[in-house]
């Protein structure tokens, strides 16, 4: 699983995905403040930063969950918009969200085909094809080479790579143009993360697909990503190729650039509960 055994994507690739001065908020609350990213064809690109940094907010905009104040969204050339998740998977947009969306009760291969279930009729009667999904799904899965004790165990009984295996694999079975993936990593165990890296490395190894990987751990995106976009508080403050800088530099700029901020919030704080203790000195005041 080495970047080197990977090609850089043509910088003659053609644009696939062009997010342009996207503003959001909710409310009182600043999601989001003129970001703007692109996405080349095969290309992997991660969104990392801070929790509340906005990396959700911004792809729930381009799977049509929420909609932009401002800004406007060009895919494969043309400016769309997407009013429901349903329409933006309609054009080849697939998003594995940070709660995923399996169905706990029901076995994985009716997990892989909800909501396109094969049927078959049976003396005029409609009923699903449940021989048929279970094959097909035991041998995608293979394809992946994802293991599972067996399609017919219902989801809840499988690990939590296990499960992020089978919803990212559902997500990639009608192939899509773009996979976005919210943090597929979170709760996983060394293992099980290095499952799931090693599935998003064999289809960028393909470039066929499109991914953004929203994840926390700088040393995974240095694995098996092309390019980083570095989001925080709702802007994008770095847009680097992975062979351009480091995981030092990455560092670095959350020190440097973050520090300064942090410090001057934090001496805010203290100075008003100086104030506040003030007065009640004599007394234990924690
Ligand atoms: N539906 C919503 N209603 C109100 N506020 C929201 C909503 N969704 C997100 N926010 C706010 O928008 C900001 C950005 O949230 P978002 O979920 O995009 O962050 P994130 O970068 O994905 O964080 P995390 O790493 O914790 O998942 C946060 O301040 C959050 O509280
Ligand atoms: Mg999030």
């Amino acid at each position: 699983m080495n970047e080197k055994d990977i090609p850089a994507v043509s910088p003659a690739a053609p644009v696939i995905l062009e997010m342009n001065h996207i503003s959001k908020s909710f409310g009182a609350v600043t999601a989001l403040v003129d970001v703007s990213i692109k996405l080349r064809k095969g290309e992997v690109l991660a969104l990392v930063g801070d929790n509340g940094a906005g990396k959700s907010t911004l792809i729930k905009i381009l799977s049509g969950f929420h909609q932009p104040d401002t800004g406007t969204i060009v895919y494969q050339g043309k400016e769309v918009h997407f009013d429901s998740p349903r329409e933006a998977r309609a054009h080849g947009i697939e998003t594995v969200y940070q709660d995923l969306a399996l169905i706990n009760h029901l076995s994985v291969y009716h997990n892989m085909f909800v909501g396109r279930e094969y049927h078959k009729r049976v003396l005029g009667l409609k009923l699903l094809d449940n021989r048929k999904m279970r094959t097909l799904a035991k041998t995608y899965l293979e394809t992946l080479g994802i293991e599972i004790p067996s399609v017919n165990s219902t989801v809840e009984l499988l690990s939590g790579g296990q499960r992020q295996s089978v919803a990212v694999a559902r997500s990639i079975y009608s192939s899509p143009s773009i996979l976005v993936l919210d943090e597929p990593l979170a709760a996983l165990g060394v293992r099980e993360s290095a499952h799931v890296l090693g599935l998003i490395q064999n289809l960028r190894r393909q470039r066929s697909v499109s991914i953004i990987l929203i994840v926390h751990n700088y040393n995974q995106v240095f694995e098996v990503c092309d390019r980083i976009n570095f989001l925080h508080s709702g802007e994008i403050v770095l847009d680097a190729s992975t062979s351009a800088t480091s995981e030092e530099e990455l560092i670095r700029i959350v020190k440097g650039g973050l520090g300064r901020e942090a410090i001057a919030a934090a001496a805010a704080e203290v100075s008003t509960v100086t104030k506040w203790s003030e007065p009640s000195q004599g007394g234990a005041s924690a």
